[in-house]
Formats: structure tokens, C-alpha cells, sequence
């Protein structure tokens, strides 16, 4: 079993093709770094015409990639939400289309659950596991029960953790994308430099808040600009965010952890995933708790972490192979929860 997988929910335009043999034959990524950065961040409308723009030749180049025709492909599977509306409209029409003519089952993937499945993509991680989903939209815990079956632990009851991560280095004057440019700075800078507050650490439960932090981080970047320059300034700051949101994103996995023993529920897996998941700090620092807790931490490599063509192949692959398919007049949807049919089980 063969799947194509379109990815077009922001501001990636990525192809993947893979194998039930958990192979990737094809994963072609077009960034539009260099559209968005005059912006400072992701113009919907830019980003809807840049996939439009590039779809159809990445698909091709896909193909070749792979040494593939589509008489090979057993199934279409294309991101239809969360996420732009306009790209993903692109995405789900161009992967319908494809399905329609050369007869093929479609598969409307959800973003969230793709990066939720790459881990059995790359490491063939065994249902249940825990989940650490960071990317630029969203910040949850989750229990990933089955494919389609997802059961809520926390989730952010404000910004995103990437968002903090994008902001904090708009706040800098780093520019776009923010995570890998923190990052890169961080490495230069003293994570002690600034104690920064790490928001709900001092309370129960799994939910996740970022905007104190963002707010801290600008006051300090006004005082900053009150006084004497200080070269080590960015560098500092960067270290010391970067810091702050690996302990926030530790204590509540930690909560997490601790909870789901209490259940008896215990899990053996602890998975990182989405574009956050890439940053070395944090894969460290949960790779401790991991190890702290006797579970096996796993997080993809950073280039799948990240939006990509073949973690909507693979997501689409798990659901052909259970028969779960989709008719073509399935909805493009901007928002479009993992657990929308379960109860948060706490918060
Ligand atoms: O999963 P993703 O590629 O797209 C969404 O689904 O949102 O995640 C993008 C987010 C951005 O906020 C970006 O700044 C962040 O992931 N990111 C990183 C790193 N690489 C990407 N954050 C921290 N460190 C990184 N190395
Ligand atoms: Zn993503």
C-alpha cells in the first residue's frame, strides 16, 4: 500500500509519498520563508496563492522522486483542517481532484492527527501512548489511543507555544520563523541571565499558559531599551525563554505522567511532535523526564517534526488500511479538535 500525501494548512506546500512498509519514497518541502518574512509572519491570503503556485509541480517532482506513476498510488490523502482556510482549500481541492480522475480513495487528514501518527511512521511506536503535541497553533497532552481515538489531557487556555516561540523572537527583532531563530541565538546566550515566569506550573493538572511569559519578555524588552546597550541582551533573553518553556512543557508532561499512573493507565512511550518538537532543548529536557520515568521518549527527527508531506501520507496510510475513507464532498474545516467527540478528561 502506496499513499500521496498534499500538505498545504500553512505555510509549508509539502508532498510525501510512503509505504505500509513504513518507508518514505518522496518528501518534498517548499517553505515560503522568503514570501512571509517582509510580513514578520504568515499572510493567509500569500500563503493560499503560494500552494496554488506550487501544488501541481511538487506533486510531479514527488512522483519522481519516488520513480512512481499514480498507477502505483492506493490512496490520496490531503491535511482538510485545522489550519488557513485558503491553503487548506487548496490542499483538500487539489488532492480530490487528483482522487476523482484517477479513481482513488480520498483521505481528509487532520493536521493534528498527522503529526500525532509520525512517530509510528519513524519509530513504529505502539498504541496507547502519551503525546506532547507543540506546533505554531496548538499545546496539548494527549493520550493517543488509536488512529481517530484521542483522549485530552491539557491544552493551552491561551496562546500556542510556537506562537511564543514566533512572538518572543518578533519581541527580539530575530524576524520569521521564530522557534529555529530563538533557538540559534539560545546557544549563545545564559538561560539563567532572566528568571521569566512559567505560567499554572504551581497548579494540578495539564493545561498549559503562555501569554505572562510573552508579556514578561516584552517588559523586559522595554527596559532593555531604557538602558545601556547590552550585546549579550538578545542572546540572554533567548537562552532565558528558551528555558522557560522547556520547564513549563516538562512540568506539565510531568503532571501528565503522574496522572496517568494514578490511573494505573501507565504508559510506556512519551512522543514529541510537531514544529516545537525540532528544538534540541526541549527534546533534552523531556528525554530526562522520560527517562526519570522509566518510559521510552520518542520524537521524530527534526525535518518531520516540522509541517511535511509525509506525515499526512502516513496519517492517510493508518486510516486506508482500516477502511476509513472519505467521500469528495468532505468539508474543508479551519478548526477541527482531535477529541471532538470525547469530554476533556481534565483541566
Ligand atoms: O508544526 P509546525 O511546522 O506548523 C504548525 O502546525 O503550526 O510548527 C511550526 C512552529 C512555529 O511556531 C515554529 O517557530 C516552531 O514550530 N518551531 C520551533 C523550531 N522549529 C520550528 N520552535 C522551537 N525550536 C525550533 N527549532
Ligand atoms: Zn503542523
Amino acid at each position: 500500500m502506496i499513499t500521496l500525501g498534499l500538505e498545504t494548512s500553512c505555510d509549508e506546500t509539502a508532498v510525501g509519498i510512503v509505504d505500509d512498509g513504513r518507508r518514505i519514497l518522496a518528501n518534498r518541502v517548499a517553505s515560503q520563508v522568503a514570501e512571509h518574512e517582509p510580513y514578520g509572519g504568515v499572510v493567509p491570503e500569500i500563503a493560499a496563492r503560494a500552494h496554488l503556485d506550487r501544488l501541481d509541480n511538487l506533486v510531479k517532482l514527488a512522483l519522481v522522486d519516488a520513480g512512481l506513476g499514480f498507477e502505483k498510488i492506493s490512496g490520496i490523502a490531503a491535511t482538510s483542517g485545522p489550519g488557513l482556510i485558503g491553503g487548506v482549500m487548496v490542499g483538500s481541492m487539489t488532492g480530490k481532484a487528483i482522487a476523482a480522475v484517477r479513481n482513488l480513495p480520498f483521505i481528509a487528514v487532520n493536521h493534528l492527527e498527522a503529526h500525532a501518527l509520525t512517530a509510528r511512521l519513524t519509530d513504529d511506536v505502539a498504541f496507547p501512548y502519551l503525546l506532547l503535541l507543540v506546533s505554531g497553533g496548538h499545546c496539548q497532552l494527549l493520550v493517543v489511543c488509536d488512529v481517530g481515538d484521542y483522549r485530552v489531557l491539557g491544552t493551552t487556555i491561551d496562546d500556542a507555544v510556537g506562537e511564543c516561540f514566533d512572538k518572543g523572537a518578533k519581541l527580539l527583532g530575530l524576524g520569521y520563523p521564530g522557534g529555529p531563530l530563538i533557538e540559534q541565538m539560545a546557544a549563545k546566550g545564559n538561560a539563567k541571565a532572566f528568571e521569566l515566569p512559567q505560567p499554572l506550573t504551581d497548579r494540578p493538572g495539564c493545561d498549559f499558559s503562555f501569554s505572562g511569559l510573552k508579556t514578561a519578555l516584552r517588559m523586559l524588552v522595554t527596559q532593555q531599551k531604557q538602558e545601556q546597550p547590552n550585546p549579550s541582551f538578545v542572546p540572554d533573553a533567548a537562552a532565558s525563554l528558551q528555558f522557560t518553556i522547556a520547564e513549563i512543557l516538562v512540568n506539565r508532561t510531568r503532571n501528565a505522567l503522574k496522572q496517568l499512573a494514578l490511573e494505573n493507565a501507565t504508559m510506556t512511550t512519551l512522543v514529541a511532535a510537531g514544529g516545537v518538537a525540532a528544538n534540541q532543548a526541549i527534546r533534552e529536557n523531556l528525554q530526562k523526564l522520560a527517562a526519570e520515568y522509566h518510559v521510552t521518549f520518542v520524537a521524530p527527527p527534526p525535518e518531520l517534526c516540522t509541517d511535511n508531506g509525509a506525515m499526512v501520507a502516513w496519517a492517510g496510510l493508518e486510516r486506508l488500511r482500516r477502511g476509513m475513507i472519505d467521500t469528495l464532498d468532505a468539508a474543508a474545516r479551519p478548526r477541527w479538535p482531535l477529541d471532538e467527540n470525547v469530554k476533556k478528561a481534565s483541566g
